[in-house]
């Protein structure tokens, strides 16, 4: 298994070019199955977790081709209906293929997710939705087994913000018979990202960006040609690195309003930043000030950057609170971020971190995909070197990260193992 090593304490300077955005490009990806012919996604970022969905779509039948950030699905022989045990296990969005499945062939089965490193994580409001648009579905041997006649427009009010299951509803309503209306929908740009191409696809989706969403099923969609759009957590991540080693740099290539709630609590800490088009450049404090955060879904905090703003909050000059709303139980970074010094306790959902002078190196472990960015910003910030095993988990998440850190003039490398 490969590690990271990180020689912290550099000063970062430059500009770092952001990605496109893998929880945008997941569930598009799924949503090519809708159609019969190939379509065209610009712009995919090289990550495990788009190979593995890529896979998911070889094993669904569908031709998957994947060269210099454009991938090219063909799914005219897509036919298979399964999304098995191996795939789901290390990849809960492989759950995407369930509505475009059961609008295309009436059939899905699906292995349920269990729980994974940031929580339970249940799927019932993927499967009552999927109900609300007639379907059956059964739980059987730890799958999910959803069947229709013909999918049928209805209406359906989310009890709690979701993206996967707003995004899985979107999908499997695109081709359902009749007008179809989400409440409570959640409003996360993956989610508008997503309706752009349906309705490139010819679907007829109103209410982007809203949280009401109208669907006008069509008998069927057409494949398209889409640029994924930037990646706001990876921005966001690259905005605290700067903050934390305390460096002047410029995030490129990303959209700011889909991270203004950070840029928020960037300044609140003492940052300033100078805003141009697709141009962020960061100004860093030079003493960080404490900030509270509560994770809630768009606009507001993202628990997707939770754990890099706790992170940088262990070197604020006092004490703040940082809860998170959305997955109660995603700090598995405190016990590691404890072993370099820093001074976090826990009580239910919310971390109390008081802030400590410096963090001093050691080997650490990577436990999930955002608590293994939070690592890295530790090290980054740091006395001496820090290790961190188990970088699969940031693989799925973060396109190229030593070298883009290293372009902007950290002592990072890889280390295979
Ligand atoms: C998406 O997960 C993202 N994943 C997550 O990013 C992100 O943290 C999350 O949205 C919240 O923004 C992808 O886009 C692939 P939810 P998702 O359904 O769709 C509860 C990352 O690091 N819930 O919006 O699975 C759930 O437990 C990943 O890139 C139910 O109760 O999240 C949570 O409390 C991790 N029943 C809340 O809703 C359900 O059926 C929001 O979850 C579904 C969700």
């Amino acid at each position: 298994m490969d590690k990271l090593i990180i020689n912290g304490r550099k000063k970062l300077h430059g500009e770092v070019e952001i990605s496109g955005a893998k929880n945008a490009t997941l569930p598009i990806m799924a949503a090519t199955l809708l159609a019969k012919g190939k379509s065209i996604l610009r712009n995919v970022p090289h990550l495990n977790d788009i190979k593995m969905m890529a896979h998911l779509l070889r094993v669904i039948g569908a031709r998957v081709n994947f060269h210099d950030n454009v991938m090219e699905i063909d799914t005219m022989h897509a036919g298979y209906f399964e999304a098995p045990y191996e795939l789901v296990n290390k990849m809960r969005a492989s759950i995407y293929v369930m509505g475009p499945l059961l609008a295309r062939f009436g059939q899905a089965k699906v292995s349920f997710p269990g729980g994974c490193a940031i929580g339970t994580r249940p799927v019932d409001l993927h499967l009552k939705a999927m109900e609300s648009l007639n379907s059956k579905i059964e739980i059987k041997h730890g799958y999910i087994h959803a069947n229709c006649s013909k999918l049928e427009g209805g209406k359906f009010s989310f009890d709690k913000v979701s993206v996967g299951a707003t995004a899985n509803m979107l999908m499997a309503s695109a081709l359902a018979i009749g007008e179809t209306n989400i409440y409570n929908a959640a409003v996360e740009p993956e989610i508008g990202s997503l309706i752009d191409f349906l309705n490139l696809m010819g679907a007829r989706i109103e209410g982007k960006d809203t949280s009401h969403l109208r669907i006008t099923g069509v008998p069927e969609l057409e494949p398209a040609d889409m640029e994924m759009m930037p990646d706001r957590i990876e921005a966001g991540t690259f905005l605290i690195a700067g903050a934390i080693t305390k460096s002047e740099i410029t995030v490129s290539n990303c959209i700011p309003e889909h991270i203004q709630a950070l840029i928020d609590k960037l300044e609140d800490a003492g940052c300033l930043f100078e805003i141009q088009g697709d141009c962020i450049k960061l100004f860093p404090p030079t003493t960080i000030k404490p900030v509270n955060i509560v994770t809630q879904p768009y606009p507001d905090f993202p628990t997707d950057l939770q754990a890099q703003f706790l992170t940088l909050m262990t070197l604020a000059d006092g004490q703040c609170l940082v809860e998170d709303t959305i997955f109660p139980d995603r700090f598995m970074h405190v016990a590691e971020l404890n072993r370099l010094n820093a001074n976090i306790s826990m009580r239910g959902n919310i971390a109390t971190i008081n802030g400590v002078e410096y963090l001093s190196s050691t080997e650490l472990m990577a436990t999930d995909l955002r608590a293994s960015a939070a690592l890295v910003l530790a090290g980054l910030a740091a006395q001496g070197k820090t290790t961190i095993s188990r970088i699969y988990h940031i693989d799925r998440g973060y396109e190229k990260i030593e070298q883009k850190l290293s372009g902007l003039g950290a002592d990072i490398k890889r280390i295979s193992g």
